[in-house]
């Protein structure tokens, strides 16, 4: 048997001594697609962020490994070149940059940049532009400026496709991400996976329309820090039915 692709063992973080994730255990494989579900406040951006090693967050007990090795004292930076991957929430201050440029940065700092040159960066991106639906003139606009939630999103999964990550953290909080967004995301993991498919993903939703279109291996319910049911497709499907009240009143 092979080292999982990430495991999280027993992880409880805080941030700025408020307990979040009180022993979150968690294993994706190569391929898998798991989806991560839970009320607001559950913890799952924090869950997200944890395993991209944000500063804001502590790792007070537990253990996350890629392919086996601690990075529990790797910076974001380092889990990024390994191949860990979330989607940049970008800040205002990045304005100004376009669409093509900062996806040549993000890709210099992933892949060696003698892997390959300026031109196939160019065409990568047209060829992906063209796959995900999106028009050229996409890659000149300013990062953020003006971005539909659909563009957006549809943005992050073009730098998944580019930057090749091992495993891709999808965090899907954006207020305002309708239908049309959401089936961006759940066809574009789907057809960078296709592409890469030896890929893992996590998905942090609470939507399950995404999931009806994205089929992930594995839900996960995470609820005040804690995993507190895993299963497959179908339970994704219950919670749309009964919400996450049943859970929330034994896990309170
Ligand atoms: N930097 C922080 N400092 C203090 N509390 C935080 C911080 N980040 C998140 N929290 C709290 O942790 C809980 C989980 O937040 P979050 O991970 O964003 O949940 P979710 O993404 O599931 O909605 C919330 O109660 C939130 O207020
Ligand atoms: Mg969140």
């Amino acid at each position: 048997m092979s080292e999982p692709l990430l495991e999280l063992r027993d992880v409880y973080a805080d941030a700025d001594g408020v307990p979040i994730l009180r022993g979150v255990s968690l294993s994706v494989n190569d391929g898998e697609v798991h989806a991560l579900m839970g009320p607001n406040g559950a913890g799952k951006s924090t869950l997200a962020s944890v395993i991209m090693g944000h500063p804001g967050y502590h790792v007070s007990a537990g253990r996350i490994t890629l392919r086996g090795e601690d990075i529990s004292s790797w910076t974001p930076d380092h889990r990024a070149r390994a191949g860990i991957f979330l989607a940049f929430q970008y800040p205002e201050a990045i304005s100004g940059v376009s669409v093509v440029q900062f996806l040549r940065q993000a890709i210099a700092a992933r892949r060696a940049l003698s892997e390959l040159s300026v031109l196939e960066v160019r065409l990568e991106l047209a060829e992906w532009m063209d796959r995900l639906g999106m028009e050229p003139a996409f890659a000149e606009r300013h990062l953020n400026e003006g971005f539909s939630g659909g563009e957006r999103k549809r943005n992050e999964v073009l730098q998944m496709a580019l930057l090749r990550p091992d495993i891709a953290l999808l965090d899907e909080t954006d207020s305002g991400l309708d239908i049309d967004a959401l089936r961006v995301v759940a066809r574009g993991v789907r057809s960078v996976r296709d592409a890469n498919p030896t890929m893992g993903a996590l998905v942090v939703t609470h939507y399950v329309t995404l999931l009806n279109e994205l089929h992930p291996d594995h839900v996960h319910i995470l609820v005040n820090g804690r995993i507190v049911e895993s299963g497959g497709e179908e339970l994704a499907t219950t919670i749309d039915r009964e919400g996450y009240d049943s859970w929330r009143e034994v896990h309170a």
